[in-house]
């Protein structure tokens, strides 16, 4: 029996079982077997729930990037690492193979050398889907330095908070990006946001849209020239288990993002153990994730579990509607794609549209098709399953989490038979337990509560970087000696799992994670808004949208209120980006509030969802009036 490769749905019930009942031994062989050590852990695992704080493989050391590269080149240095497929289908796809990736690497590394990095510095990169954002990471793996990606599409102030949080000392951005046809200035976005960050020495730019970007004297460097004369190897720094590997922002219910620390080993083995076993890689497949890499799912399943198996990975630049809607689908024909991870909101969108988009290509060469970021509905599953899989491919509806590093509930396909909007099982070593509010642990199936994981895993995130209180009163205070996730969860009469969705005031929209709190505080600094609350809504294509409420200053504003609306969403696109921006913003003069003065979001959830069949007991509010006032004026 294989711990490290299942094949059947007995081998994961024996090696679950196996997995739960001694943890340190199950993840010890694991480790074991299938990286390469500089040194052996003193210690598997060490864990304190109350501090707190999780260990693993304590001792080793190690360095990822040896992990992902250095040892699959012996036998597959010619084989396809990093498959590129630009924006433009008439720009050739590029084929970077292991020794190549291995070379762009080590320059790249010598570059963050020569300009100063050291290990332990922290190293913003801010790109595009282009080869360099891959390289980037793994350069700064490669030399210890500690990788905080800024998705692209944040504004020049979220760029800013984030710098800031953690004192990067580097920004690495290009000119411009390619998206559909249209271009976006990065480099303008980083000049804004770096007027607000202190701590910045470099910029280093990748020429990707030759848009001929002003370079600030002292600070901005074109990459290419310095990558033409570094040395094609460098050292691995030799990390501890535990040392940082990169910081990661997540939006959080309340305050600024929270920038989650993930470390060495314990990540490396988990990622590299979920690849192989949720998306069944073999040699030759060719596999491809559609996230971004400035998400987790990026990081995870683009760069470090893929290549700690020595796969090959697509890395695409483009988007799923340009030149049209048949891209996804042209990808696959084109590159043989076996396995294929893309996100609901992308399906729903594409499920739209004409088929006739996806019956122009072969996609036979698909063996398995995966989800991830938010609940998939019924019916794009089914679409997923006849019109893509063609009801050959197993699904997997992967559950997790910035947080969790990598999946934690998701079927194993050949094993564990899928039932849609079921994540269904746990993974080995993953101890969900669902619980009440009152703190007790609901045990049996055909039950509902909040989802918490009561074990260690190795890939969890060991805390909040520069705010170690903030990570334990967000996942370790709301229960004893669990890990609290955010989510509710219902575990049906079998025990599978279905993830019903956020249980605190974050929004998943298109499968970003959205805090209400920032987007509300961007919309309260506009000088005509007096208070603001934010909630989601059901939406056929993004799963959910965005509602606003908001309370004028002046009752007789005189402004148009469309111009208003359309202020507010740029003001809070200047201050997040355009993923956060309003879908409808209602006019209220009050907002619901508990005797406490706190807004009863609830109520509002419910009356922007159209649901106002059963809104509880309104009458003890401070304002009770004001809840058919806001339902009065509800936009549909
Ligand atoms: C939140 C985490 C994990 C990578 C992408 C998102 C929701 C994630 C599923 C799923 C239902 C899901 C949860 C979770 N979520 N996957 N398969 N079914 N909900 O990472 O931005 O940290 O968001 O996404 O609500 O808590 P993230």
């Amino acid at each position: 029996m294989s711990n490290y490769h299942i094949k059947h749905l007995e081998e994961y019930f024996q090696v679950y079982r196996k997995s739960v009942r001694n943890p340190e031994s199950y993840w010890e062989e694991i480790a074991e077997e299938h990286f390469m050590w500089h040194k052996r852990w003193d210690n598997v695992l060490s864990y304190d729930f109350e501090k707190p704080e999780f260990k693993w493989f304590e001792g080793a050391q190690l360095n990822i990037t040896e992990n992902c590269i250095d040892r699959h080149l012996r036998t597959r240095g010619d084989q396809t690492a990093i498959l590129f497929e630009p924006n433009n289908p008439d720009e050739e796809a590029l084929h970077i193979t292991y020794n190549e990736l291995h070379d762009r690497v080590c320059k790249m590394a010598n570059v963050l050398k020569a300009e100063g990095i050291e290990k332990g510095d922290r190293v913003c990169i801010y790109l595009p889907m282009i080869p360099e954002l891959a390289v980037a990471v793994l350069a700064c793996a490669r030399i210890g330095a500690i990788h905080s990606v800024v998705f692209a599409g944040f504004s020049s102030t979220a760029l800013a908070t984030r710098i800031n949080d953690s004192n990067c000392k580097m920004v690495i951005t290009s000119d411009g990006s390619f998206r559909g046809s249209k271009t976006i200035d990065l480099k303008g976005i980083v000049d804004e946001g770096l007027k607000k960050c202190d701590s910045v020495e470099t910029v280093l730019v990748v020429n990707r849209i030759d848009s001929g970007v002003e370079m600030k004297e002292g600070r901005d460097k074109w990459l290419q020239p310095l990558l033409d004369t570094a040395e094609a190897t460098c050292e691995p720094e030799i990390m501890d288990a535990e040392d940082p590997l990169f910081i990661l922002y997540t939006s959080g219910s309340t305050g600024t993002p929270k920038g989650m620390v993930h470390t060495t080993a314990g990540y490396m083995v988990y990622t590299a153990f979920t690849f192989k076993n949720v998306f069944q890689y073999r040699d030759g497949d060719v596999y491809w994730c559609t996230a971004d890499i400035g998400w987790i799912t990026g990081h995870s399943y683009i760069v470090y579990g893929p290549l700690a198996n020595g796969a090959t990975s697509v890395m695409f630049e483009g988007v799923p509607s340009y030149p049209d809607y048949g891209r996804f689908w042209e990808i696959v024909d084109k590159h043989k794609v076996t396995q294929f991870y893309t996100a609901p909101t992308a399906i729903r969108a594409l499920a739209k549209e004409n088929l006739e988009h996806v019956e122009k290509y072969d996609l036979s060469s698909l063996k398995v098709l995966g989800t991830v970021g938010e609940p998939i509905n019924e019916e794009a599953w089914h679409w997923y399953d006849e019109n893509i899989g063609k009801k050959k491919c197993p699904i997997v509806d992967t559950w997790w989490q910035t947080e969790t590093g990598g999946i934690m509930i998701s079927p194993i396909p050949y094993s564990t038979p899928a039932i849609p909007t079921f994540a269904t099982l746990p993974l080995p070593g993953i101890q969900p337990a669902l619980m009440d509010e009152e703190g007790k642990e609901i045990k049996g199936n055909q039950v509902d509560g909040r989802l918490c994981i009561k074990f260690p895993w190795p890939s969890m995130a060991r805390t909040i970087w520069g705010n170690h209180q903030r990570y334990k009163d967000t996942y370790f205070s709301a229960f004893k000696n669990m890990y609290f996730t955010g989510d509710g969860a219902l575990r049906d009469s079998v025990g599978y799992y279905r993830i019903t969705g956020r249980v605190d005031d974050v929004v998943i929209v298109s499968g970003h994670n959205l805090g209400t709190a920032p987007i509300e505080d961007a919309i309260n600094e506009h000088p005509a808004v007096a208070e603001s609350a934010i909630v989601g809504y059901p939406h056929e294509v993004k799963g959910n949208a965005l509602y606003g409420y908001v309370i004028l200053k002046e009752t007789g504003e005189t402004r148009n209120q469309d111009n208003l609306r359309k202020e507010i969403n740029q003001l809070i696109s200047d201050r997040i980006g355009p993923i956060a921006k309003l879908d409808k913003i209602q006019f209220t003069s009050g907002l619901p509030k508990t005797r406490s003065g706190k807004i009863m979001r609830r109520i509002l959830r419910k009356i922007a969802s159209n649901d106002t069949s059963n809104l509880g007991d309104t009458s003890t509010l401070l304002n009770p009036e004001v809840v058919q006032e806001v339902m009065d004026n509800v936009i549909k």
